[in-house]
């Protein structure tokens, strides 16, 4: 739980508990179909990728202004100090929020007030990485990496998520390039739900730096195996994969597997007010249900840094190792 380690697969959006989603309707205005928390909770569970979509959209329609996104990054990164993160990068998905009528601003600058105090309140140092909703036009994200420009001081890289499945990561090229022109890094997610391919079609199309789950690698061998060579990280999500049904059961995850095969695995939370953990509570439930040693755990936490788009800050990094390796578990 006290393991120092960096997030790097967290979507803001998905940190919304159903205690200030309810407080956030009352205070704006809007109506929420369900009577209260508990019958909220009673949603959370779910068929596949696209049916904690839908929650996960119709939710967000308490978000409105820069309070809320404040407040709302500010609960994560207190979760987030208490699970022992020390550095997050943190997703948000700019365009669920502007098809609402809520500008990209809004949200920037919400999360960029909660961001700026997280250092000195939370211990936590921060990033912001902008995604593209694939399942939306590449038009509409050409849009959105025009609408980010006076914000992109607050933003390190761009990613690339919602519904997988017929969305390859190709459609992306044009904006993926536009991103890299101006200075920001890349991701995507990849093999969450789509093939192999997409996962090779995201290093080879996009470029990206670091492939976004990946679980379904182990499908390719030959693909692991470059996985293995280039030191690809993989931003893994245990719970998020039990729970949107990628596998069965925390036990059949291949964590073990991909961490044998010499993969750069890091582990994370993805939609923690949706999948019942925040990072610490993923690592204890990877711990219990794969078995994982201390030198295992402590390998994940190493990776998590070693992941981290830190390079401006080597310093950074290497303080945040030696915590590490430092670190006595009890
Ligand atoms: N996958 C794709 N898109 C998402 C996810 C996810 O796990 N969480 C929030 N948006
Ligand atoms: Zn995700």
């Amino acid at each position: 739980m006290h393991l120092p380690k960096a997030e790097l697969h967290l979507h803001i959006e998905g940190t919304l508990e159903p205690e200030l989603a309810f407080a956030l309707a009352r205070r704006n205005g809007v109506q929420l179909p369900y009577a209260d928390t508990e019958e909220l909770r009673t949603a959370y569970l779910f068929e596949d990728l696209q049916s904690f979509l839908d929650l996960y959209y119709a939710l967000m329609a308490v978000l409105r202004t820069e309070e809320d996104f404040e407040e709302l990054a500010d609960a994560y990164l207190a979760r987030a100090a208490a699970q022992g993160v020390r550095h997050a990068e943190i997703f948000f998905d700019p365009q669920a929020h502007t098809a609402r009528g809520v500008p990209i601003g809004t949200v920037v600058e919400g999360l960029g007030r909660a961001l700026d105090r997280s250092e000195e309140k939370h211990g936590i140092s921060t990033q912001l990485i902008m995604c593209f909703l694939r399942d939306q036009s590449a038009e509409s994200a050409l849009l959105t990496l025009e609408a980010a420009k006076p914000y992109l001081h607050r933003i390190s890289a761009v990613g690339l998520d919602s519904a997988e499945v017929g969305h390859p990561p190709a459609k992306f090229r044009e904006v993926y390039e536009a991103a890299a022109a101006l200075g920001l890094r890349k991701v995507a997610h990849a093999g969450e739900e789509g093939p192999p391919e997409y996962i090779r079609e995201a290093l080879d199309v996009l470029g990206v730096e670091r492939i976004d789950h990946g679980l379904r690698c182990m499908e390719d061998p030959e693909l692991v195996k470059r996985l293995v060579a280039d030191r690809v990280p993989l931003t893994l999500c245990p719970l998020s994969n039990v729970r949107l049904r990628a596998i069965d059961t925390l036990e059949d995850h291949p964590l073990r597997a991909m961490m044998a095969a010499g993969l750069l695995c890091t582990v994370n939370s993805d939609d923690p007010a949706y999948f019942g953990g925040y990072v610490g509570d993923t690592f204890h439930a990877v711990r219990e249900a794969l078995g994982l040693d201390q030198e295992q755990l402590r390998t994940l936490a190493r990776n998590s840094f070693e992941a981290a788009f830190l390079d401006h800050d080597e310093e950074r990094r290497a303080r945040y190792l030696s915590e590490v390796e430092a670190y006595a578990f009890d």
